[in-house]
């Protein structure tokens, strides 16, 4: 079963550290942007069974309930969703509140995901929020009332932040019962005012060891909490792992409509523009960009996304499905990696050890 991504490109401001594809626009362009979104629903529709929709964004609680609903009832007309479809949806905490809960329940979304990043309210404020931790609180119960699966989003490696401030962050959080916690590495992405501010030495961000800790610590609380890892950033009850994620890990196909998103299907990647005007006025629904992938790129993606992952790589699935034998073409570096407990080879799956996660770019550079 394949997945499909939905793109709101809409926020209220944009923090400083985010790249993502998002303005902020008139109620006017949004409602253009969801007719168009909703076009290209129909002109890609299958009306093959879904296992998941995620509507990311950008910060699609920013659009009325009334919106979400019209995308969802296309989604519905022109793709099939049943009880066992996993529905995300993405939010913030202050452009949400009880009425949009009720109708995304009522629409058949059945998982949200908050970005909370930081309960440090000094932290929020320099990385440019908009939320504040008071609206955080008053809307995590109303979250809880109406959904039984749900994450939080939270940010390491953050200006000014401490272990503490992540373990605190983290402790706060449990009050509300989460299913689920993603927990991302700052990037420092250049087209940002943040990476200005950096630059300019006006900010000064933790060093690479301290974020280190910072993960290993946040992991820690995660595991007391009764979290367990099921990807790198990605932590969950068990059985609440996402499912949208997972098939992107385990190189699933995919669908994505919206301005700058993606679509995998048949060992091919399509892409639609960047650019929010372009889409709007289409006319048809062509690729902005589109590759076959050689077969080489096919097994470094497999790799690297498996070996991200707790499970690890599927050695002989990697050799039935794309005919590489990575024990035998990368013999020596495994079996280096396994002496130094870097690696451990269980149940025909090749994974990096739980104490060697934070170094796991450069262990999947050595083996891709
Ligand atoms: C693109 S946002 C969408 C959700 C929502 N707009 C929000 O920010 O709360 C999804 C997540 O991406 C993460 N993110 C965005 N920019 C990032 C960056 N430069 N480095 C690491 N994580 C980032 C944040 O944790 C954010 O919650
Ligand atoms: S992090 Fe989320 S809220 Fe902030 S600008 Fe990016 S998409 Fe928008």
């Amino acid at each position: 079963m394949r997945s499909l991504y939905i793109h709101i490109p809409f926020c209220q401001q944009k923090c400083y550290y985010c790249d993502f594809c998002s303005f902020v626009c008139s109620d006017d362009t949004q409602q253009k942007y969801v007719d168009k979104l909703i076009e290209e629903l129909k002109f890609k529709g299958t009306k093959e069974q879904l296992k998941s929709v995620f509507i990311g964004g950008g910060t699609p609680s920013c659009l009325s309930e009334n919106l979400i609903a019209k995308i969802m009832t296309a989604v519905s007309t022109y793709f099939e969703i049943n009880e066992t479809t996993e529905i995300t949806i993405e939010c913030n905490p202050n452009s949400l509140n009880e009425q949009k809960l009720k109708a995304y329940k009522c629409a058949g979304i059945n998982r949200l995901s908050l970005g909370v990043q930081s309960l440090n309210e000094k932290i929020l404020k320099t990385i440019g929020r908009i939320h504040t931790c008071k609206e955080f609180y008053q809307i995590a119960p109303l979250i809880q009332k109406y959904f039984s699966n749900f994450n939080f989003d939270i940010m390491i490696g953050l200006p000014n932040q401490t272990n503490f401030d992540v373990v605190d962050t983290i402790k706060k959080l449990m009050q509300f019962s989460p299913t689920h916690i993603s927990m991302y590495s700052l990037i420092l992405e250049e087209n940002t005012k943040l990476f200005n501010q950096v630059q300019n030495n006006e900010i000064k961000l933790p060093l690479n060891d301290d974020v280190v800790d910072q993960y290993i610590i946040g992991l820690n609380t995660l595991k007391e909490f009764g979290f367990y890892r099921y990807e790198i950033s990605n932590f969950c009850k068990k059985g609440y792992e996402s499912k949208h994620n997972l098939n992107y890990w385990e190189c699933g196909e995919y669908y994505g409509v919206g301005v700058s998103a993606h679509s995998y299907l048949n060992n091919e990647r399509f892409s639609n523009t960047n650019n929010l005007i372009d889409y709007i006025n289409c006319k048809n629904f062509e690729p902005f960009f589109k590759e076959k992938l050689t077969s080489k790129e096919l097994i470094e993606e497999r790799i690297m996304l498996g070996l991200r992952t707790e499970k690890g790589l599927n050695i002989s699935k990697l050799k039935q499905n794309l005919n590489y034998d990575i024990l035998k073409e990368k013999g020596d570096v495994i079996q280096n990696l396994l002496d130094n407990k870097f690696v451990k080879i269980e149940e025909n799956h090749l994974k990096i050890c739980e104490d060697k996660f934070y170094v796991s770019n450069s262990i999947i550079e050595k083996l891709i």
